[in-house]
């Protein structure tokens, strides 16, 4: 049977839109410690057939899964399986998944030990004669932090491989600043910055790159994207899911950890950055890292915490968060944060960022909100129906831009009301959008850390979570404060009116 992946370009092949390749990715084996989690399955996996489909991998290629847990191929490979078929995207197709599969293998053993060690050695140099791979090597983390510094220490020293080495490091980076920064030295030792690849998923979003397109493709927008013309922004990252089997890490992790520290900082941070001189890793990533820097830590009275209680999403019952299998009933973490942030500088100071997320919401929803400032003097009687204009960036679901703005109503006087002039994704490219996984493994393949955080990036970030967890280390919650399928705590309404 002929393995080699099959990489024939097809000029008419309309999945194509979607990701298209600057270059082809050159071989390499994918090494993915952490192979039996969750994330494998639900996520890597499915991303890396639907690059197979799309003919976006290597011809040479291999994939190794790696984790304690002994197992064989076969039995790893059935399992993924399930997996694709189960989130992937794409209808299964079996012979794709055929030579996908037939380039997998998987090895259990504890890589902190000698013997494992040298287990990983000999099955990767077994694998690239196979594969004709070149020695080039991708290590996916994709385990808990308090795994990794054993991993990245086994790792750095035995570069022995002739090809080059990066790093993808799966969230969480660490629990705070302290622990970033120390899993930061540890890479360093080892690795160049542009070996190592951080996830934040919400990067890979074609949605949330659209935020750049929209502010510096177009002209219209960046000379009233200030503090003089917006009156606010609001970042609305809301779930209706809860935390599913994941309570051994929430209960450590919570929102603020969870998604505050990543997610939702870098929507702040890629809404409010200045123009990049171009499209490199170093010069977004400067921009980014600046607002992230100018981040005013907010005080108690612009931070609210929630925690769910029983309640209902879409009719049907549910319950709280404490109620939850493996969540202590007496738990104390946050399924919910919002805050008003400032961004301390030339063009947004004294402008709000008002952030929100929460688990257990009434929906599904990734909005950025520009809220404008109102016309200084509109010449018309009945404004009552007219809001504000406000620039909706759908991140998901329902992708797409909206512009509010005011119209007349058809008839008799001069009634002024707020309609939306709209772009949705579906029906501008009529492509499904990729899973950001895939464009982020794809990245990795290439090289390209523009997607990716930098160590300074991920810092800053920690020390503004860090402040705001030694505040609220002061004082013990009343949890639970909103019921499931709600819009979140009282404390977080009286912020802003936010947009529903
Ligand atoms: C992950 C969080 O990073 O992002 C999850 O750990 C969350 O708790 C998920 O559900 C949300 O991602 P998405 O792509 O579904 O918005």
């Amino acid at each position: 049977m002929d393995t080699q992946l099959d990489t024939t370009e097809t000029e008419e092949n309309p999945l194509l839109e979607g990701l298209r390749l600057r270059r082809m990715p050159e071989p390499c084996i994918l090494a993915i410690f952490g192979a039996t989690g969750d994330l494998t399955r639900r996520k890597i996996f499915p991303a890396l057939y639907a690059l197979a489909v799309r003919k976006l991998l290597p011809a040479h290629f291999a994939i190794l899964g790696l984790a304690r847990t002994e197992q064989s191929t076969d039995e790893f490979v059935a399992h993924m399986e399930e997996g694709v078929r189960e989130f992937g995207r794409d209808d299964f197709d079996p012979s794709v998944w055929e030579k996908l599969a037939s380039r997998t293998r998987y090895l259990g053993a504890d890589f902190g030990e000698e013997s494992g060690k040298e287990r990983l050695a000999k099955c990767l140099t077994e694998m690239d004669e196979e594969f004709e791979t070149r020695g080039n090597r991708l290590y996916y983390l994709a385990v808990p932090p308090d795994a990794m510094p054993v991993l990245v220490q086994s790792l750095g020293p035995r570069r022995t491989t002739s090809g080059w080495v990066r790093l993808i490091v799966e969230k969480p980076f660490g629990r705070d600043l302290a622990s970033a920064r120390e899993l930061n030295q540890l890479l360093q030792k080892d690795f160049t910055e542009d070996e190592i690849f951080r996830i934040d998923h919400y990067l890979g979003k074609e949605t949330v790159q659209n935020m750049l397109a929209l502010r510096f493709a177009n002209g219209i927008f960046e000379p009233i994207w200030n503090r003089q013309f917006i009156d606010h922004v609001q970042i609305t990252v809301a779930e209706s899911i809860g935390i599913g089997s994941r309570s051994g890490y929430y209960e450590q992790a919570g929102a603020i950890r969870d998604i505050f520290q990543n997610h939702l900082l870098q929507l702040v941070a890629l809404t409010a950055m200045e123009p990049p001189t171009d499209f490199t890793a170093e010069s977004v990533r400067n921009e980014k890292v600046k607002v992230l820097k100018a981040l005013v830590t907010p005080g108690p009275k612009a931070v609210a915490r929630g925690q769910y209680g029983p309640g209902f999403i879409e009719g049907e019952p549910v319950p709280g968060y404490r109620q939850e299998q493996g969540v202590a009933p007496d738990s104390y973490t946050e399924t919910y944060v919002a805050a008003k942030l400032y961004v301390d500088n030339w063009r947004w100071a004294d402008t709000p960022f008002y952030v929100r997320t929460g688990k257990r919401m009434p929906r599904r929803e990734t909005t950025i909100a520009i809220q404008f400032k109102r016309a200084p003097h509109p010449p018309f009687e009945d404004l009552t129906e007219l809001r504000p204009n406000v620039l909706f960036v759908h991140i998901q679901p329902n992708e797409g831009v909206a512009l509010g703005i005011g119209a007349k109503v058809p008839g008799e006087g001069m009634r002024v009301r707020t309609v939306h002039m709209e772009f949705l994704y579906g029906g501008a490219f009529r492509v499904e959008l990729p899973e950001a996984y895939e464009r982020l493994i794809l990245d990795t393949m290439l090289g390209d850390p523009t997607l990716f955080t930098r160590a300074d990036e991920i810092e800053e970030q920690w020390a503004i979570v860090d402040a705001i967890v030694a505040m609220w280390a002061r004082e013990k919650p009343i949890f639970p404060n909103y019921a499931a399928g709600t819009w979140g705590p009282p404390a977080a309404t009286e912020f802003v009116e936010w947009h529903r």
